[in-house]
């Protein structure tokens, strides 16, 4: 049976043009032992569409880790390092995540009391919820009738140290079925998305790039982000926004000289544009919950001042400002019709390029919901590309 690439299924709110390259449901391959060829081609288009799908799939620990770090050979560590030596870290993000003993690269996660899984005798899962991290939270009431957000939309990185995962891989193995919830934005716009009970939220870092007007262009393609140090660490006593797109800008970050021995050297600089390696278009591919500061290159000898942002080029050190700046670039990709919210069903297999979409988790359980993912992405052996002086040229 030959390979087939086809378009996933779009609900009501989205708006179709903006996702004809986006997303595709692979058919006629077993994911867990693929031939070399046919790697090269799930590669290819992995890069061409951001995220695909394989359904009812069955994939052991061990060949999630090997199709996950096909996509990068020379990667080794689970993405926000490796958990034995950074327990810190590891619990200040995902307090409830559990390592696979056998395959310590893949992680379970979920909600709920799981038993007798992969050699861990008894996990207790806890979905991540808006309540613990957003400055405001939706109403017992409301949360009663389904109203939900969206928890963070981020990149999965450790944002120190380490290089952002290529890909990552999501394993769904007990899926808990139950009614559609509403995702508010709660910022005043009045937006707000049907989702599926307990989905994963995608966007695309190409179309929150392409749908930036001129001059937000030009700001983008000339500049860098420098994350905190542990930014996690950092960000830990801080509220998000209603969206789930950053953090509330109120000073409680833990000051620098609080955090855990960090050296300058391992700050993460990173372009605000990634190019993908196969199209060689442009995304948008910003953490903004880490970002720190932001450093702007001048305007290109020839490139027009009118109305240009910052065309000697800055380095923003206020956060608020840093925040603002960011919040403007990356919220108008966050409106539901750009919102891919994954219906998931029991095995399923998502892979998403980590280096060309944002995503989210979204929702919440109860405890009596069981739910169990296994998750893969391993830190990358390189840092992502940014823009070629052509790119900035084009765009500036
Ligand atoms: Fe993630």
């Amino acid at each position: 049976m030959a390979v087939e690439f086809v378009p996933l299924p779009l609900p009501a709110s989205a708006d179709a043009s903006k996702f004809i390259d986006f997303g595709r449901e692979v058919r006629g391959v077993d994911p867990g032992s693929l031939s070399p060829e046919l790697f090269e081609q799930i590669k290819d288009a992995l890069y061409k569409h951001d995220a695909l799908l394989f359904r009812d799939v069955k994939l052991t620990p061990e060949q999630q880790y090997a199709l996950t770090k096909a996509f990068d050979p020379q990667s080794e560590n689970y993405g926000h390092g490796n958990n034995k030596t950074e327990g810190t870290k590891k619990s200040i993000l995902h307090p409830d995540l559990k390592t696979i003993p056998r395959v310590p690269q893949v992680q379970l996660i979920g909600n709920g009391t799981v038993y007798n899984h992969e050699g861990l005798a008894e996990a207790m899962l806890k979905h991540p919820s808006h309540s613990t991290f957003h400055k405001t939270r939706v109403t017992s009431e409301d949360e009663a009738k389904g109203i939900t957000r969206f928890y963070r939309w981020h990149i999965d990185a450790a944002l120190y140290d380490l290089s952002p995962p290529r890909v990552t891989t999501l394993y769904g193995i007990n899926v808990p079925k139950g009614n559609h919830q509403t995702c508010r934005y709660d910022d005043g716009t009045g937006d707000e998305l049907d989702v599926p009970l307990g989905t994963t939220a995608f966007v695309s870092g190409k179309t929150m790039f392409d749908i930036l007007p001129q001059d937000l262009k030009s700001l983008a393609v000339r500049s860098r982000v420098r994350y905190a140090p542990h930014p996690y660490v950092w960000m830990a006593p801080a509220h998000a926004m209603s969206t789930g797109l950053g953090i509330e800008s109120e000073g409680l970050e833990l000051p620098l000289n609080e955090l855990p021995p960090w050296e300058e050297e391992r700050r993460k600089v990173l372009p605000v544009v990634w190019k993908n390696p196969v199209t060689g278009n442009l995304h948008f591919q910003v953490h903004p919950c880490g970002a720190a500061e932001l450093i702007v290159d001048p305007l290109p000898a020839g490139a027009s001042r009118d109305g240009a942002l910052y065309p000697d080029g800055a380095h923003i050190t206020d956060l608020k400002e840093v925040r603002d700046l960011l919040y403007k670039m990356q919220r108008p990709a966050i409106a539901p019709k750009l919102v891919y919210p994954h219906d998931w069903r029991e095995n399923d297999l998502v892979l998403f390029h980590n280096r060309g979409v944002l995503h989210s988790v979204v929702g919440a359980f109860t405890k009596e919901q069981v739910r169990a993912f296994h998750q893969c992405n391993l830190a990358a052996s390189d840092d992502p590309a940014g823009p070629t002086k052509e790119d900035v040229e084009a765009y500036a």
